[in-house]
């Protein structure tokens, strides 16, 4: 139901609209999905009609929590949306309660303008509500891809909805459908795969898992597929983020590998119905894609059909040119709805209002704008008097819960690749006399989580979340007469029946992760050295957003498992090595030998990587 106001101006509008349908040949009859379009569309055109363009404009417009000069900006600004990045936590603090106040209290205000329409509020739940204090961290994207398991990625994304939902947060910039090509990238860890239909199938499934099949289910969360199109593909040394190399970088590719390889997962969300799609920072040739007119509109608006709307990425849009007003222009005509401006919302909206006075931007082009953001929140059921606008206290129950973990265990069992086992070295006995475990990623939930988690880089040790470290999964694993021993360095050893080491990289996110040398580092090589010297069976497990150089390392290790970046469940890497599970995982990025390799994928002539792409193996 519209409220009063609305529901005046919209009779008014289907009295107009059913004279002019009287005049025309009416089609005999319409399905239910076409009346409700029909019905929506009808409802965000009166809207529109009636909205101002200060109102219009604002609803283009999200800043960030910690970015408002004033919450009551909110209303003040008649803003369509706000943000939280990583990292960008409410005041009063990171647990559940003070996120879900923090969201209340500003959609409290959003209903205080004159037309009411509520914010969306958007967060990157990329593994789980990996914000919030107590969520449940899952495997990142590169993990799952190894699963190759569509259901289980629409299951996890529907879990993450849920836990999103329990703080009243209707949005998630996810899922990322970036096709990686160069794992020196440090955002290959979000991507399913270098391949683009493993990354279109899983994309899509999470869409799926997001949004249900009914945006308007209150346990629905917008999705916003990211980052269009060919952020994974840029040249290395063409980099665009502080001194990374490949972040935010040049793709210097026709437009047939365009297509070939980085647009299909867009094809697949967009069937998928994601209510919105991020750009990517990236370039094409030398055109930054918040400014790309020709990718944005005519192939994905137009060519391909895109009716939901363009969120820009953090800041992105002040990169399409140096002078502000002229970014601006340039991007909401090349096709960007809404601008992701975290502080400078306020200069944002002057300079769009200036350039519609000016013509700059076309009246057509905001009421399109406007018309995609309102399409999907009228989608949303979010215009509706019993709009689900305030978080649902039963939910919290859900939130964390062992259920949820059940399944986080079940996604890191499956995400595990057994790249090498021999002398059966696994499975092992979970009633041997002493096992000693090593490495600094064995006991570290924050390593195992990566980026992402908690604060936007992630940080090593126990400043996030709660969860289960590997070396904690071991000991609940073993037998009572079992004994655990532990040292970072991997000295201690000798006299175990089993040494298992962890290591790896520590957390990163984005351009920061960007390198030129994939080595393992001394402190692993060592701690895998010590292991081995004790003469006892070598277990090493590696935790890391990507493939990396392991040299001599697979040779001192007997067993070697690629594990990713996990999270909080390390229950699932247990249940693998005491063989409660065999291993399933196949790679889902090619494993090179060398740096001299990379970049390295599936099809190029000179592939003979140390470890194919679909390698694995099991037990
Ligand atoms: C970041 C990322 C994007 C994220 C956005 C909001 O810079 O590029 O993936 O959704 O900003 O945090």
């Amino acid at each position: 139901m519209l409220r009063k106001y609305q529901r005046i101006v919209f009779a008014v509008y289907l009295i107009g609209a059913g004279i002019f349908l009287a005049a025309c040949d009416a089609p005999e009859s319409v399905s239910t999905a076409q009346l409700a379009s029909v019905d929506i569309d009808a409802r965000v055109d009166s809207l529109i009609a009636d909205m101002t363009l200060a109102e219009k404009i604002g609803q283009m417009t999200q800043a960030e929590i910690t970015g408002l000069k004033d919450p009551d900006d909110v209303a003040n600004y008649f803003l369509g949306s706000v943000l939280s990045g990583g990292g960008a936590d409410p005041a009063a603090g990171n647990d559940v309660n003070s996120w879900t106040e923090a969201y209340e209290d500003l959609q409290r205000r959003s209903l205080q303008t004159r037309l009411a329409i509520p914010i969306l509020y958007g967060v990157d739940a990329v593994h789980g509500h990996n914000n919030v204090l107590g969520a449940v961290i899952f495997p990142h994207n590169i993990g799952l891809g190894a699963t190759r398991n569509a259901d289980l990625v629409e299951e996890i994304a529907r879990i993450t909805a849920v836990e999103v939902r329990a703080t009243g947060i209707n949005w998630n910039f996810a899922p990322c459908v970036c096709v990686a090509r160069d794992i020196r990238w440090g955002r290959t860890y979000e991507a399913f795969s270098e391949e683009p239909e493993l990354a279109a199938e899983l994309g899509a499934a999470a869409v799926r898992g997001y949004q249900t099949s009914d945006l308007s289910d209150p346990l629905a969360v917008l999705a916003s597929a990211k980052h269009y199109v060919g952020d994974g593909g840029t040249a290395f040394g063409t980099g665009d983020f502080e001194n990374a190399p490949l972040d935010q970088g040049d793709m210097q590719v026709s437009e047939e590998e365009l297509r070939e390889i980085h647009l299909p997962p867009f094809y697949s969300v967009i069937e998928a119905g994601t209510g919105t799609i991020m750009p990517s920072y990236s370039s094409w040739n030398g055109e930054k894609l918040h400014g790309h007119e020709y990718l944005l509109t005519t192939v994905l608006k137009e060519e391909m059909g895109y009716e939901g709307f363009l969120i820009s990425d953090y800041n992105a849009i002040q990169q399409v040119h140096s002078d502000f007003k002229t970014a601006v222009g340039m991007s909401i005509n090349a096709g960007v709805d809404m601008a992701m401006m975290p502080n400078d919302y306020i200069e944002f909206i002057e300079a769009l209002t200036e350039l519609v006075e000016e013509g700059t931007v076309s009246e057509e082009r905001i009421d399109d704008a406007v018309r995609r953001i309102l399409r999907v929140k009228f989608q949303m059921g979010l215009m509706d008097d019993d709009a689900p606008l305030m978080a649902d206290r039963s939910l919290l129950e859900r939130f964390g819960s062992d259920e949820h973990r059940e399944v986080a265990r079940r996604a890191v069992r499956e995400s595990l690749v057994l790249l090498k086992n021999e002398a059966g070295a696994l499975p092992l006995s979970k009633d041997i006399a002493r096992i000693h475990v090593a490495g600094k990623s064995a006991d570290d939930i924050g390593n195992q989580s990566g980026g992402w988690t908690i604060e936007w880089q992630g940080a090593s040790g126990e400043v996030t979340t709660g969860g289960t470290t590997i070396l904690e999964a071991i000991r609940r694993a073993v037998g009572a007469d079992t004994e655990v021993t532990f040292s970072l360095d991997g000295n201690g050893a000798e006299g175990a029946d089993a040494v298992i080491v962890v290591i790896g990289e520590t957390p990163y996110a984005e351009g920061s992760g960007d390198t030129d040398d994939l080595t393992l580092d001394a402190e692993d090589i060592a701690a895998v050295e010590a292991a081995h010297a004790s003469g006892a069976p070598v277990i090493t497990i590696l935790i890391s957003g990507r493939p990396m150089i392991l040299g001599e390392t697979l040779d001192r290790s007997d067993a070697f498992i690629a594990a990713w970046l996990p999270g909080t469940e390390g229950q699932g890497v247990a249940d693998v090595i005491f063989g409660d599970y065999a291993p399933t995982g196949k790679l889902s990025f090619t494993w090179p030998r060398s740096m001299d390799q990379v970049p390295l994928t599936v099809g190029a002539d000179d592939y003979d990587p140390l470890f194919e792409w679909g390698y694995g193996l099991s037990f």
